[in-house]
């Protein structure tokens, strides 16, 4: 076979990809490991920037998302009993967009589809060749056959655990991370949500977090041991929990009910540089992790999305390759940015193992400027709602 684009991984960030080359009549052709069902079966977090808003509507998939999603022009922090609200759209102006990223891929999926896209499942023992020259290709398995897909790119977004990126020589790739020393342990009920906006808590027994799919399903975490397992809690100890965690009047009106899906996350900063060599270009969860607190990683690679697009949409429509030479520097600009407010935000919320008395004065002091001063709260939102592309 032969395309223009060959991109490795059919989550968000590929599936993305592929629908806007294909909004600029450029071809591609999606590889993906896991079945259609079993990559929609992935629970993910759902607060969208206004930046991958907007990208979905220059997709042309932004419909369900603005009939369905919730605009929410602020969120709650809770300190404790007292809890104060960040108000996204004083500060800023603008807002986020609560759609869940299983929504996000669904449609991706079925514009992909009408589009008559080509996006290949169960494809086995994907390798890239011959990035270094300008003709690369890509092998794979499929129904027991092995294919050959030729290309002028190659775009690694299969993930961390993928393999684009372990196609960088380790020479060249330099790779950052910070582990957590605690982890999320995550509920989704079908019950109504116990607030109109996110509460982001720290509390002395540690991190919550209420979220919400729509008025009936409800997403909720709270900090817990990496050595933890689902089933040691059940789901009244999770509900137990949780309500000693956020402020009393929301504990109050809390709905609990049986959890249909359950599972622990660990909370992990990773970067890789360059994201780029030769005729391969890494996006997203392929180069970079954020700790879902604030919820930038499907964020994150919509803004990688958005330069490798329009890097290849000046390639192919003006000859014009400054995009795709400057793509790893300009994508690691906003990341990095984007990482250093997951971690402080992180860092401002969760109740470390070996935290000092003076480690949590600090904390307390953060939290009652932020509390306190338009400016910290305007920086806190800024990022948010996201950072201009
Ligand atoms: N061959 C083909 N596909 C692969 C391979 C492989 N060897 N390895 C992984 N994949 C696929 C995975 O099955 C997955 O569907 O690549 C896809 C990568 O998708 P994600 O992990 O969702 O990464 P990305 O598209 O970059 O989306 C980032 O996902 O993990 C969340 O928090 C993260 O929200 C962020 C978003
Ligand atoms: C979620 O809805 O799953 C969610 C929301 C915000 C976060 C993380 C997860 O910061």
């Amino acid at each position: 076979m032969r395309t223009q684009v060959a991109i490795i991984g059919g989550g968000p960030s590929g599936l993305l990809l592929s629908q806007l080359l294909h909004s600029a009549g450029i071809e591609s052709v999606v590889l993906e490991r896991r079945s259609r069902d079993y990559v929609l079966s992935r629970i993910r977090a759902g607060v969208l920037e206004t930046g991958l808003v907007d990208l979905m509507h220059e997709a042309g998939v932004g419909d369900r998302m603005e009939r369905e999603g919730f605009v929410h022009d602020g969120t709650l922090l809770a300190n404790g009993n007292e809890q104060f609200r960040i108000d996204f759209k004083a500060l800023t102006g603008r807002h986020v967009m609560v759609y869940g990223q299983t929504e996000v891929t669904r449609d991706l999926y079925e514009a992909r589809d009408a589009a008559g896209g080509t996006v290949i499942h169960e494809c086995r023992g994907v390798k890239p060749h011959d990035l270094d020259t300008a003709a690369p290709f890509v092998t794979f398995l499929h129904d027991g056959k092995v294919n050959r897909l030729d290309c002028d790119f190659v775009a690694g977004c299969d993930g961390y655990h993928g393999p684009s990126r372990q196609e960088i020589p380790t020479a060249e790739r330099t790779e950052y991370e910070k582990t957590y020393p605690f982890g999320w342990l995550g509920v989704l009920s079908e019950t109504p949500p116990v607030a109109d906006e996110l509460i982001y808590a720290n509390s002395e027994r540690g991190f919550a977090l209420c979220s919400m799919r729509n008025d009936s399903l409800s997403r909720y975490y709270i900090q817990c041991d990496l050595s933890d397992s689902p089933d040691d809690w059940t789901d009244d100890m999770f509900w137990d929990e949780l309500k000693r965690r956020i402020p009393e009047e929301a504990a109050d009106r809390l709905v609990t009910g049986p959890s249909i899906e359950k599972s622990i996350a660990p909370l992990r900063s990773f970067v890789c540089e360059p994201m780029r060599w030769g005729r391969l270009f890494l996006c997203g969860d392929a180069a970079h992790i954020v700790p879902p607190t604030g919820a930038k990683g499907l964020n994150t690679a919509a803004s990688d999305v958005h330069y490798l697009f329009n890097a290849l949409r000046h390639f192919y429509h003006d000859r014009d390759d400054e995009g795709l030479e400057k793509y790893s520097e300009t994508a690691l600009a906003r990341i990095w940015k984007t990482e250093r407010f997951s971690w402080w935000f992180s860092s401002l919320m969760h109740r470390y193992p070996d935290q000092s008395g003076f480690d949590l004065r600090m904390q307390q002091a953060e939290l009652a400027f932020l509390r306190d001063n338009e400016a910290a709260q305007k920086a806190m939102a800024e990022s948010y709602v996201g950072l201009p592309y």
